[in-house]
Parts: C-alpha cells; structure tokens; sequence
C-alpha cells in the first residue's frame, strides 16, 4: 500500500477534457495493478475559468494545484477566447501557472514509434533511431521580460517592446537539468542559442559551458538556433538531448513533434527545484475537433507515465503505461490524426479503453 498522491486535474478547453478523462481511466488502472492511491481534485482553468470565474487562472484553482504533488492539465484556448485582452487570454493563465508554480524546466520527449514512420511527413530512413529531449527554459526570456508600446521617436508611429532576459542563476538551473537527463541517457547534449547575435545568449553559452565542467562525462555542442531547425529535419536522430531558451524550446519543440508524425503522441513535463511536477500534452485545445470524440488521447496518457517516472517515482507503472500503448499501436488501432487509413481510425474512448485493457504487470 502506498501513501496517497494527490492530483490537480485542470482539463481545460477544447479536447482537454475529452483526453484527460481517458488519462485518469489509465491511472485508476495503476491503482488496480499496483495498489496505488490517487486522490484527484478537479479545477476551472483556462477559457472555461475566464466563463465562469472572469478569470483564467482562478485563485482556488492556482491554491489547489500548490497543494497537490502533481498537475494533469488537458489544453487551453479556442477562438472564442482569441481577441479578448492580455489579462483575459487563456495562454495567460497557462503562463502565469508556470511562474507562479516555478516550473521552469519543460521537458518534452520526442520519440518516433517504428509503426508510426508512415505518419510523418519526412522519409522513415531520416527518422531512424530518433529519441530526443527538448529542454526548454520556460519561465524567463522574452516570454516575461518587459513588454509595452511607446510612440516610436522617429516618426515610425506606435512601436511595441518585448524584452529579452536571462541571468545566470537562470541558465544554471535549467543547464543542470538538461546535464542530469543526458547523463541518464547516451550522453550528448546540444545546448542551442544565437550567440552569434543576442547578448543573452551569449551569457546562456557562458553558462552553460561553465556547468559543463561538473559533467565531464557528457559531450556538450552548441548549435545556432536556426541551424538547430534544419539540423532537426536532416539528421534527426543525432540529438539526445536539446537544451535551449524558453521561445526557441517553443518553436523546435513544435516541429520535433511534427517528426514523430504527430503531435497527438508528445507527452511533456514541466518542472520545478523538488518533485513537484505539471504534466500536459504537447498539443493544443484543437478546437475544430473538439467534442466529437475523436480525438487521440495517447499524448495526455503518456503525460501520466511521465508523471509516475519524474514526480512520484513509480516507474514500473511508468512502462507498464508506455508498453501498453506500444502494444495498442502494434496492433494497428489508430485515432484519425495518426490513422493512414482514415475510414478505420478509432475514437478517443476506444483508444482510452484499448490502452487500459493492455496494461498489465
Ligand atoms: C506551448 C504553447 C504556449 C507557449 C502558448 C499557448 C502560450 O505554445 O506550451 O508550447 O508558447 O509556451
Ligand atoms: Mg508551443
């Protein structure tokens, strides 16, 4: 018998709650196999929250996920919410969480299952043997620095200002981060940044060569951002580990997704200094599929195995989840974003429900 976890569930918007439901039938079956104890607690979150509360992030909400040991969070946003102001966007609430949270570490697996070449869109051969992390620094850069508009002094009319800041405690953690899940893996990290042009990166590079003499065991390269972007696409398989600023982690995160075929399979993690952890999708709210069933939940399941192997430390479940999905997809099953066959793609219940009776000790 193991000690009670509790977990925050805040679904969201859009496909959030669809997901998250096959998620939580995923763990309630590790309290079967395993004799473990969840104690869930649901919260409004996101463009609901802003509906009901006037609010994004609801202060309950935001209280109830700083008592809970972990987060499963569904997705956020629709076009309903899009031109509202800043304070009343969903994606505000999803950054004010993290800071208020103090994840500052986003991990985000990107792991091509053999039976899913066919679904991207590079050729099967470049995708060969590819397994790799993007670490993304997510609570500072430009994301957070100041932002205002001004009227410009040379005539130029309004312009607008985001800053870009990094200090080194900043890069320190997230650097040490990414050396501890390299070294638990092949051993390679590529730390990316465009020190060839921003001022914070080349602190970010400073850095993270000065942490590199505690890890003499990983091989450290730094690659420009945007040679990172075509690296990815030509030679995929070479990263082991990505580290890189909150907005570049934003955008090659999206497209290492795009290389396991599709972004419904990434799981993430978002992580503070202790065990406490938020997990998601990598995917959005996809609101145009949104309340039709359809959509894949395997993204937000493996989002639980990576909670049970970083937050609480039971990584038997962890495989046993992952094995099961292998097992499911070997079978053929397919919801229709990973589908070939799209007349035969199976929903999200279906696919919830498939996983769960795969899983076994
Ligand atoms: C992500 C998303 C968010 C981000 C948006 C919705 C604010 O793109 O989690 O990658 O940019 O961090
Ligand atoms: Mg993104």
């Amino acid at each position: 018998m193991s000690e009670v976890k509790k977990i925050a569930v805040v679904a969201g918007d859009g496909i959030g709650p669809e997901v998250v439901e096959e998620a939580i039938k995923v763990l309630r079956q590790t309290e079967e196999l395993f004799g473990y104890k969840f104690e869930l607690e649901h919260g409004l979150f996101g463009g609901i929250a802003i509906d009901e509360k006037g609010t994004p992030l609801p202060q309950d909400t935001l209280e109830m996920c700083q008592k809970a040991d972990a987060v499963l969070l569904g997705a956020v946003g629709g076009p309903k919410w899009d031109n509202n102001p800043k304070e009343l966007r969903p994606e505000t609430g999803l950054l004010g969480i993290r800071k208020a949270l103090g994840l500052f570490s986003n991990i985000r697996p990107a792991v091509v299952f053999d039976c899913l070449k066919d679904a991207s869109t590079l050729k099967p051969e470049v995708l060969d043997g590819t397994d790799l992390i993007v670490v993304r620094e997510l609570t500072g850069g430009i994301y957070f620095g100041e932002k205002f508009r001004r009227e410009s002094a040379n005539g130029g009319g309004q312009e607008a200002v985001d800053t870009c800041v990094y200090n080194v405690k900043e890069v320190e953690r997230i650097a040490h981060q990414a050396f501890d899940i390299a070294q638990k893996r092949r051993k390679r990290l590529a730390s990316v940044d465009k020190a060839n042009v921003l001022e914070t990166s080349r602190l970010w590079r400073e850095t993270v060569v000065r942490v590199s003499e505690q890890y003499p065991d990983v091989e450290l390269e730094h690659v420009l951002v945007d040679n990172c972007a075509m690296q990815l696409l030509r030679r995929p398989s070479s990263f082991d580990v990505i580290v890189t600023e909150n907005m570049f982690g934003d955008i090659l995160s999206d497209e290492a997704a795009m290389l396991t075929g599709s972004i419904g399979m990434l799981s993430s993690a978002s992580l503070g200094e202790g065990s406490f952890g938020l997990y998601e999708p990598v995917h959005g709210s996809a609101p145009d599929i949104a309340g039709q069933g359809i959509a894949n939940p395997i993204a937000t399941i493996l989002s639980v195995a990576l909670m049970f192997r970083l937050s609480f430390g039971f990584g038997e479940a962890a495989d046993v989840i992952e094995r099961a999905v292998k097992n499911v997809l070997d079978a053929g099953h397919r919801t229709g974003d990973i589908a070939v066959d799209k007349s035969k793609a199976i929903g999200t219940t279906a696919m919830g429900d498939l996983i769960v009776a795969a899983m076994a000790r």
